[in-house]
C-alpha cells in the first residue's frame, strides 16, 4: 500500500471551517486522513504500491503480463493511468489499463483479474486501486470535504490449481442512482469552462443519506450472494474487510448480516474514504496485524457512485 505523506486532522478542518472532531468522529468514524501534495499523482501512489506488492510475491516487474489499475482519479483523462504505471515499474509490452468502478473498483477489479487469469491471457496479473480523491474535492464543502483521503493498494494474482483465490463474486450497478454521487464537469457531457469551474462544479457532490441506505442494503444483499456462490455460510468468514466510507455504514452492514465486529477489519480512523484503495488497504494493514492466515475464507464488500457495489469471496494463500 501506498498513502501521502501529508496527514490532516480534524482539528486542522475545524480550523478552516465549521465542523468538529466532535462531530466527524461521531458521524463517521474518522480521525484523520492522508492529502496528496505537489507531484503526487495517482500513478505515484500506484507504483510505489504495485513496487510492493511485486516484491512481496517474491517476483520482479518482468514476470508481470498485465496491469489493471482501478481508479475514478486518473492522471489525465487520456490515456490509462495502468500505462504510467507500466512504464514506472519497468513493465514490458503487456496489457495495461484502468477500471472505472467509484469505490467498488478494487472488487471490480478482482473479478476481472480473476476472469484473465481463467481464461488463461495471464498468470501473473497486477492489480492496483488507487484514487487522490481529494482532487475532486471542494475544501469549503463540509458535507464531502471531511469524508475522503487518499491512497493505493495493490496486490499480484496468480494462476495456480489449488482452491485459492477469488471463489465467488457478485458484482452490480444501478445506474439510475448516478447522480446521487457524482463530478458534473470536466467530462463530454460538461466540458470545463472558467464559468463551470468558478461555480465549482469540477468538485463531487453527493447525497449522502441516500447512499448510506443505498450501501448498506447492497453490500448485505451481495454479501449473502457471494457467500452462497462460494459454498459457505457467514460463520466461515474469518475477517470482512468492507469499503471504510463511515463507520456507522460498516457497523450497521455487520450488524445486519450478524457479523461481530471483531470479525471486521476497520482503519478508517486513519484514512478517511480512500475511494477504490480503501479495501486493498484495509486488506493490507490486516495481513500486517497478523489476522489473515493461509487457508482463511475472507470477504470483502464495498460501494460507491455510480452507483456500484461488490461483495467477494476470497480463500487466502500462495499459490
Ligand atoms: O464511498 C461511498 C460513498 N459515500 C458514502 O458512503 C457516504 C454515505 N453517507 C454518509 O456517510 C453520511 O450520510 C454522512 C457522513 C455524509 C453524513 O452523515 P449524516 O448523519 O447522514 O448527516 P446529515 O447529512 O444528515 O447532516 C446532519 C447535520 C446537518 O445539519 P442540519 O441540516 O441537521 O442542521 C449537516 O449540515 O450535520 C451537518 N453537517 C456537518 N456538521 C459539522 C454535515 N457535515 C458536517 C460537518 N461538520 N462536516
Amino acid at each position: 500500500m501506498s498513502v501521502p505523506q501529508q496527514v490532516v486532522t480534524n482539528d486542522d478542518l475545524a480550523q478552516r471551517m465549521d465542523t468538529s472532531d466532535e462531530w466527524i468522529r461521531s458521524r463517521t468514524g474518522i480521525a484523520e486522513r492522508r492529502v496528496a501534495g505537489p507531484g503526487e499523482f495517482t500513478s505515484t501512489l500506484a507504483t510505489a504500491a504495485g513496487r510492493e506488492a511485486i516484491e512481496r510475491a517474491g517476483l520482479s516487474p518482468d514476470d508481470i503480463d498485465m496491469v489493471i489499475v482501478a481508479t475514478c482519479t486518473p492522471d489525465r483523462p487520456f490515456p490509462a493511468t495502468a500505462c504510467a504505471v507500466q512504464a514506472n515499474l519497468g513493465i514490458k509490452r503487456v496489457p495495461a489499463f484502468d477500471i472505472a468502478a467509484a469505490c467498488s473498483g478494487f472488487v471490480y477489479g478482482l473479478s476481472v483479474a480473476t476472469s484473465m487469469i481463467q481464461s488463461g491471457a495471464s498468470r501473473n496479473l497486477l492489480l492496483i486501486a488507487a484514487d487522490i480523491f481529494t482532487h475532486l474535492i471542494d475544501w469549503n464543502d463540509r458535507n464531502t470535504c471531511v469524508l475522503f483521503g487518499d491512497g493505493a493498494g495493490a496486490v499480484v494474482l496468480q494462476a495456480t490449481d489449488k482452491p485459492l483465490g477469488l471463489l465467488s463474486a457478485q458484482i452490480g450497478a444501478a445506474g439510475e442512482g448516478e447522480t446521487l454521487m457524482a463530478v458534473d464537469a470536466c467530462g463530454t457531457r460538461m466540458p470545463a469552462t472558467a464559468d463551470l469551474l468558478e461555480q465549482g462544479k469540477q468538485y463531487v457532490y453527493m447525497n449522502g443519506r441516500e447512499i448510506f441506505k443505498h450501501a448498506v442494503r447492497e453490500m448485505c444483499d451481495s454479501t449473502l450472494r457471494a457467500v452462497e456462490g462460494a459454498g459457505l455460510s457467514l460463520d466461515d468468514i474469518r475477517l470482512m474487510i468492507p469499503h471504510q466510507a463511515n463507520l456507522r455504514i460498516i457497523e450497521a452492514t455487520a450488524k445486519r448480516l450478524e457479523i461481530p465486529m471483531d470479525r471486521v477489519m476497520v482503519n478508517i480512523d486513519h484514512y478517511g474514504n480512500t475511494s477504490a484503495a480503501s479495501v486493498p488497504i484495509a486488506l493490507y494493514e490486516a495481513v500486517q496485524q497478523g489476522r489473515v492466515h493461509d487457508g482463511d475464507y475472507l470477504l470483502l464488500t464495498a460501494f460507491g457512485g455510480g452507483l456500484t457495489w461488490g461483495s467477494s469471496v476470497i480463500r487466502w494463500g500462495r499459490p
